[in-house]
């Protein structure tokens, strides 16, 4: 194999405006990836066996046990199709995205993941074949993921999804600032998506129209972005809130948070963004009110930050 000493890619992490979990039940949904990123690097023959590592964490790379689970995940597939490598080699994570925030780290980790050994080994892979490969890796993490995260860490920017239909792009005619505070609790994306389930099997009727009023808010979100139209752009974040509330995906915790974000009237609008459960909540910020907001919220919570969009995709290091 035609090889490289060392290949590197990053991935940006992402947060979704409106339409989680409705998004895995065929919903339309919107996301933009953020200024937060994880790197992964292959490094080619050290060591005695192929690893992992992590900061401090360490893992081989063929142990079957549940840690570094999407980088695993990824490389077995990738090395099922292109074959198994000869040499042993050393997979560096390094990521600015807090595991189980809501902020797509477990994707970003992947698709960078699949970019970068595809490079390592020479292969010229399409966009595509990179986020297939990624996707077996936010399987192992999430179970049944809709593929919003990937697509967007993948493609950067500001997407429009909808499951094995539409991955398009937004253009954005301004940038767009959005405040992202993570709760500090870490949750699993798969737990949630089960809970949400359950709630579908008890209210069938209400939860399939709650996904198709899901869609079409997404795409009043788009139209609203594309305007400029922040107020009501901030009052479809605000409904789709209420949705993730009544499908149990909302916490005493990210309700008081977004209570805080929308207090004085300081954003437009503010809602939970990913899973839910804990993770991360995200504001809509008026523009003379981002530096208030940010030291309120910085008083309470230990990462809060903000993040304009659009962010660049999957970059080559
Ligand atoms: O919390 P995250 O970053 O894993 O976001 C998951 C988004 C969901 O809609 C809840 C699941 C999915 O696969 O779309």
């Amino acid at each position: 194999v035609n090889y490289l000493d060392q290949a590197a890619a990053s991935a940006p992490g992402k947060i979704i405006l409106i339409g989680e979990h409705f998004v895995v039940h065929g919903s339309y949904a919107v996301a933009a990836a953020i200024n937060k990123r994880a790197k992964v690097t292959i490094l080619g023959a050290k060591g005695k066996v192929s690893s992992i590592i992590s900061g401090k964490e360490k893992s081989r790379l063929f142990a079957q046990d549940s840690s570094f689970a999407a980088i695993k995940a990824v490389s077995r597939c990738f090395f099922k199709e292109f074959g198994k490598p000869k040499e042993n080699i050393t997979i560096k994570i390094e990521s600015e995205i807090p595991r189980g925030s809501g902020l797509g780290s477990s994707a970003a980790i992947s698709i960078a993941a699949s970019a970068a050994l595809s490079r390592f080994y020479g292969l010229e892979l399409e966009s595509e074949k990179i986020l297939g490969v990624a996707m077996d890796g936010e399987k192992a993490v999430h179970g049944n993921p809709s593929g919003i995260d990937t697509a967007t860490s993948l493609k950067g920017g500001m997407i429009l999804f909808k499951k094995n239909v539409c991955c398009k792009s937004i253009n954005l005619n301004r940038s767009l600032q959005f405040l992202i505070v993570y709760s500090g609790v870490e949750r699993t994306t798969s737990r949630l998506v089960s809970k949400v389930a359950r709630r579908k099997n008890s209210f069938p009727s209400q939860f399939s129209f709650l996904t198709e009023a899901s869609s079409f808010a997404s795409l009043e979100l788009v139209e609203a972005i594309s305007r400029c139209d922040l107020p009501y752009l901030g009052a479809l974040m605000n409904l789709s809130q209420a949705a993730l509330s009544w499908i149990g995906a909302s916490t005493p915790k990210l309700d008081f948070l977004i209570e805080e974000l929308l207090r004085r009237d300081d954003c437009y609008g503010a809602k939970l963004t990913g899973a839910g459960g804990g993770g991360s909540v995200i504001g809509l910020p008026k523009p003379d009110k981002v530096g208030a907001v940010l030291s309120t919220v910085s008083k309470h919570f230990e990462l809060a930050f903000l993040a304009s969009t659009p962010q660049d995709g999957l970059r080559w290091e």
